[in-house]
């Protein structure tokens, strides 16, 4: 970026002129700390910090860095300002020439990680003959988005959807789907739909729950049931795997709503790990991480204490023989950590489920499968919330079901499209078509434009607002730009860095030219709020430079008209990028 130039020059200038650097060298010494500003294009503060600490005068050190800075084409006015600081402002040629540069690339000048390793993601994991909630959906949705990103700047990535599909509960189901061996048939159904599959699921759920709590005899053949699916009985196995297999035509046709691709290989759940519970724990004890306690397999910590003030183990093994949540994890850590080589594990999991993971990855580190170049972190998700701002219910108080609230936004956004579709000339297959991009979007937009950690409020209302901090602002902004280009007709986009520029293009030129940067930042820091944010910004910037800039008026030069052209062009191509690593659509017209 023309921005990393400049910070380059000004730290070689300060290295020049400045004060030595005490060894060890301190964090950030010679930072020049460039910020954007609205007097200049930038403004340089790290020379007052620098001069504060050393007890100089910072203007006077100021002057010399301007003076050693000589001469540089880039640079169109550097003065000293304030107590210390520097204001800078770039030539246009400069701005226009990065953004040329840019431009040329298919991947928009954005560099790949220098250091770049194998991340496993741990996302999209719903739980086996069970319907999909809201926080299946961040899970989805954020991870879908790391995933992207990180792929985009060089990681390799491998992605795991732990799915829950093992456990007691299975007893109870196989039993009855033997002692009722129909109840999944679906005979005569040509196709089986992802509503229909959940729909039988859900009745045999219902009935053998209902068994199970009135009648002991079946009670027990359900608890036998476990172990035989514990110890691999064939039969047994054989009728779990149809639950998993009906529960993957629900979860297929939910990620598909979804607009998002999942994969079979990717799919390792609970039950992937089952040969490897037995060896995870014995390595534990044998290594003295874990220790039995009231014939249990747990691990202590010091700092996590029940109400009552004893310390809460974390249970490996329970009393009764029965491996939990925790052995699978553990056992899950080796196997990316050994198997598949990975150097950073993330796991895109609500933050109701911090504990666990604390304690799961404090026992990987005692037992030495997680260390300093090994690191596993939870990106974890606050709670999607009502309008009334309680955690989402239905107004019967039961969890909403993750389709219905697709398909609503879905019909809402369909709406919206159609009531400009007629001047915009859209037929009714894009009018669908679009519906869908821009309902799905609107969701998926507003889980990842706040800070995954917070909260959120769940408003369709908002969510498919034409006006503020939504995917349906970005995707207007998107389809203008194409409109426009579509217009130009014979004009193609051109850069003209020998242009001056009008203040709204500087401010979008400096704004594009930021793009590689966020991009790597969100990569390292695990925030794709701050792409949507970026993104947000730059629809900003757009919508100011049409207001003071006309771009096909007869009146411009020819070479204004390529040069306008070319900022809406690249500003397109980088809203088209980044909305689709954020997993979002841009359709051309809306
Ligand atoms: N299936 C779990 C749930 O629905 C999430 C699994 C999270 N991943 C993990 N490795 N524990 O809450």
């Amino acid at each position: 970026t023309v921005q990393q130039r400049l910070a380059d020059a000004l730290s070689a200038a300060l290295r020049e002129t400045g004060p030595a650097a005490p060894s060890p060298r301190p964090a950030g010494w010679g930072d020049p700390m460039l910020r954007r500003s609205d007097r200049a294009d930038f403004q340089a503060n790290g020379i007052l910090a620098l001069a504060k600490k050393l007890k100089g005068n910072p203007r006077e050190l100021a002057a010399k860095v301007v003076e050693a800075i000589g001469p540089n084409d880039e640079l169109k006015e550097i003065e000293v300002s304030g107590p210390g600081f520097l204001n800078i402002t770039l030539t246009d040629e400069a701005i226009v020439k990065t953004l040329a540069a840019r431009a040329a690339d298919d991947r928009l000048g954005v560099p790949y990680a220098e250091n770049a390793g194998t991340t496993v993601v741990d996302y999209a994991q719903p739980n086996v003959a069970k319907e999909m909630h809201v926080g299946h959906l961040r899970s989805a949705v954020i991870g879908d988005a790391m995933v992207q990103i990180l792929e985009f700047t060089g990681e390799k990535v491998i992605r795991r959807h732990h799915i829950g599909d093992w456990g007691t509960q299975y007893g109870m189901l196989i039993q009855f789907l033997i002692e009722h061996p129909h109840e999944l048939d679906h005979e005569g159904v040509e196709e089986v739909t992802g509503e229909e599959a959940m729909s039988s699921l859900n009745r045999i759920y219902k009935a053998s729950r209902a068994l199970f709590d009135s009648d002991e005899a079946f009670k027990d053949r359900a608890r036998n049931r476990v172990v035989d699916l514990q110890a691999g009985d064939p039969e047994t196995r054989a009728h779990w795997q149809r639950f998993v297999d009906e529960s993957k035509i629900y979860f297929y046709s939910v990620f598909d709503k979804l607009d998002m691709e999942i994969h079979d290989a990717d799919i390792v759940g609970e039950s992937g790990y089952n040969d490897m519970l037995d060896e995870t724990c014995r390595l534990l004890e044998e290594s003295g991480v874990a220790v039995r306690s009231e014939g249990a397999l747990c691990v202590f910590f010091d700092d996590v204490k029940g109400p009552d003030g004893n310390p809460t183990p974390l249970i490996v093994k329970k009393s009764n023989g029965g491996y939990g949540y925790a052995a699978t994890d553990l056992s899950a850590i080796r196997d990316r950590v050994q198997n598949l080589k990975a150097n950073t594990l993330i796991y895109v999991v609500d933050a109701r489920q911090s504990l666990h993971f604390k304690m799961v990855f404090e026992t990987a580190r005692r037992a030495g499968w997680l260390n300093d170049d090994v690191k596993a972190v939870q990106l974890a998700f606050g709670t999607v919330l009502g309008k009334d701002g309680k955690p989402f219910k239905t107004r019967e108080g039961a969890t909403v079901r993750l389709v219905d609230l697709l398909d609503e936004a879905v019909e809402r956004a369909t709406a919206v499209v159609r009531e400009k579709a007629e001047k915009v000339g859209l037929t009714e297959e894009e009018i669908v078509e679009n519906g869908r991009y821009v309902g799905i979007g609107a969701v998926k937009y507003a889980d990842l434009s706040t800070s995954a950690a917070r909260d959120y409020k769940f408003d369709l209302d908002q969510m498919v607002s034409l006006n503020g901090d939504t995917s349906v602002y970005l995707q207007y902004a998107y389809a203008r730009i194409q409109s426009i280009l579509r217009k130009a007709g014979a004009v193609k986009p051109a850069a003209h860095p020998e242009l001056e520029l009008a203040s709204a293009e500087r401010a979008l030129g400096l704004h594009l030219d930021q793009f590689g940067e966020v991009l790597s930042e969100v990569a390292s820091s695990h925030e794709p709020h701050k792409l949507a944010a970026y993104l947000y910004q730059l629809a900003s910037h757009l919508t100011t430079f049409y207001d003071q800039c006309q771009v096909l008026s007869a009146d411009n030069p020819p070479e204004l008209v390529e040069n306008r052209l070319f900022l809406c062009d690249l500003t397109g191509r980088t809203l088209h990028q980044g909305m689709a690593l954020l997993g979002i659509r841009t359709p051309e017209r809306l």
